[in-house]
């Protein structure tokens, strides 16, 4: 069945059949050390405050990084990795971190995730890696080492064009580079669902009407389907057209046609650990492949892929697609806790409609907002959201919030718990919170406090708040690609 999995494509990885899919393709955050956010209108057109938080591409070498970076040798050799490209990764990991440290973290994070692919591979099969020019160079370096310098095919550049800044003092930065490596001695290549028209000059120099198996100078043959495109694609970027699913750095459905039809058949499976918005999906489907998705995001996986299959390709959920990772009981919910407290936090938040904040200084410990308007105010109005996870929440988070709702001028705050917090517990929690007051709407009272579990949230029960500013719409579709 094909799949959509929520998490992280590592995880994941080490868990899927070897030798299971027929074609990779894995468009990774770049390095770009920025962190990429959809921005939000809600309903009514206004531009949320706050942003859903699509994915971030930022490095750091963290304690728990570098932990990684150290065990690197031991994991390369688990994979099978030669000795002497695990002592040329030692040796460079060394010239890194005092150079460039983010690039190692990067590096590092690639690398691990890099190591799985080449298993679940078929051996027939091909990976096709999407990068740009700030880590392409030494992401090749290591693609070299785990899956073989002779299996290296080609290094394409998809080139586009977009606006540029005044007073440049470079270039304009707008290829990104596709790697592509081959698992085995023998690989896919469909050149025929491929070939693009040969020019009108190339058709004038040569004779027409001999049908070869390509373009033969010495004979002058030219293939009558035209020839098999050069390693430089130029195609426009997704950000026009009804594809454009308005995702921060989605690409062109164009490009992954050409690369699913050229590197897979009919019926085999391609897997993208990095998803998205589902484009390879689209392409993958329409193509009559079988599929797999991975992402870290559950935005991605349930608002914007999910959304797309359905309303693109006519597809339901549990007939013809499968979400996997996403909870929808609470010992999923728990499970997820204890896997990934950060995606706990969203999902809880994104449940209830609200929003993860990324401002997180000045936010201090709130984890999200929920936006609502109330008649006779232009401006959106908003909760602070905090999601407590753990099991022993007592009721001094209550006072804590109740300070943040407090210094963030916000009209309420909503306490997120995992479970049911017992009789006197909850009552504890309530009155603590009745002491924040109601907020009078036209002589309808809500309190300004108040308190969800997940089990409640599972059964649909959401934060009693005037109508909710759901986010409907993105305002700036032109965010970078990378
Ligand atoms: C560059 S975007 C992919 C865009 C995609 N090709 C498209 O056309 O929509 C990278 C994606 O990887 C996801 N991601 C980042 N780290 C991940 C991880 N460890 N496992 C799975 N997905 C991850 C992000 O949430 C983001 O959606």
């Amino acid at each position: 069945m094909n799949k959509l999995l929520y998490g992280d494509c590592l995880t994941i990885m080490r868990d899927m059949p070897l030798g299971s899919v027929d074609l990779i393709y894995l468009d990774p955050p770049f390095n770009s050390n920025r962190d990429y956010n959809a921005i939000y209108k809600d309903e009514t057109g206004r531009q949320l405050p706050d942003q859903i938080e699509a994915f971030n591409d930022l490095w750091e070498l963290s304690p728990e990084r570098q932990q990684a970076i150290r065990m690197m040798p031991v994991l390369m050799r688990d994979y099978g990795i030669d000795d002497d490209i695990v002592e040329f990764w030692k040796i460079w990991m060394n010239a890194l971190r005092n150079t460039q440290p983010r690039l190692l973290a990067y590096l590092s994070y690639m690398t691990e995730r890099l190591l799985p692919m080449r298993g679940i591979l078929k051996p027939t099969g091909s990976v096709f890696l999407h990068c740009d020019p700030t880590a392409s160079h030494y992401i090749k370096v290591m693609m070299d080492g785990i899956f073989g310098h002779n299996n290296f095919r080609n290094e394409i550049i998809w080139c586009y064009t977009g606006p540029g800044s005044p007073g440049m003092r470079q270039f304009m930065r707008k290829h990104d580079v596709i790697l592509w490596y081959n698992k085995g001695k023998t690989w896919t290549f469909n050149a025929d669902d491929v070939r693009v028209a040969h020019s009108e000059k190339t058709k004038g120099n040569y004779k027409k009407g001999l049908v070869g198996s390509g373009f033969v100078e010495a004979d002058h043959v030219i293939h009558e389907k035209g020839k098999v495109p050069e390693d430089w694609w130029q195609i426009a970027i997704a950000a026009r057209g009804k594809e454009y699913m308005r995702y921060p750095t989605q690409k062109p459905l164009k490009l992954l046609d050409r690369i699913i039809r050229a590197a897979s058949n009919k019926g085999e499976t391609v897997f993208d650990p990095f998803c998205g918005c589902a484009t390879t999906i689209e392409a993958a489907h329409t193509l009559g492949r079988k599929w797999i998705g991975i992402d870290i995001a559950i935005h991605a996986i349930k608002r914007v892929a999910k959304v797309r299959l359905e309303e693109r390709l006519g597809l339901i959920e549990g007939k013809d697609f499968v979400i996997e990772g996403v909870p929808v009981t609470a010992e999923g919910a728990l499970d997820l806790w204890n896997r990934d407290k950060h995606q706990f936090q969203k999902w809880a938040i994104e449940q209830v409609d609200g929003f993860v904040t990324n401002r997180k200084t000045a936010d201090g410990g709130i984890d999200g907002r929920l936006y609502f308007s109330v008649p006779d105010k232009r401006d959106l109005q908003s909760m602070v959201i905090e999601v407590k996870g753990g099991k022993n929440v007592n009721v001094d988070v209550v006072r804590s919030l109740r300070g943040a709702l407090e210094r963030d001028q916000a009209e309420m705050a909503g306490l997120i718990v995992m479970d049911d917090l017992g009789d006197r517990k909850t009552k504890n929690f309530l009155r603590e919170m009745g002491e924040a007051g109601d907020m009078d709407v036209n002589g309808v009272l809500y309190h300004r406090m108040q308190l969800l579990t997940v089990p409640e949230i599972l059964a649909g029960k959401r934060f009693n708040t005037p109508s909710v500013a759901r986010a409907k719409q993105l305002a700036q579709p032109a965010l970078p690609m990378g």
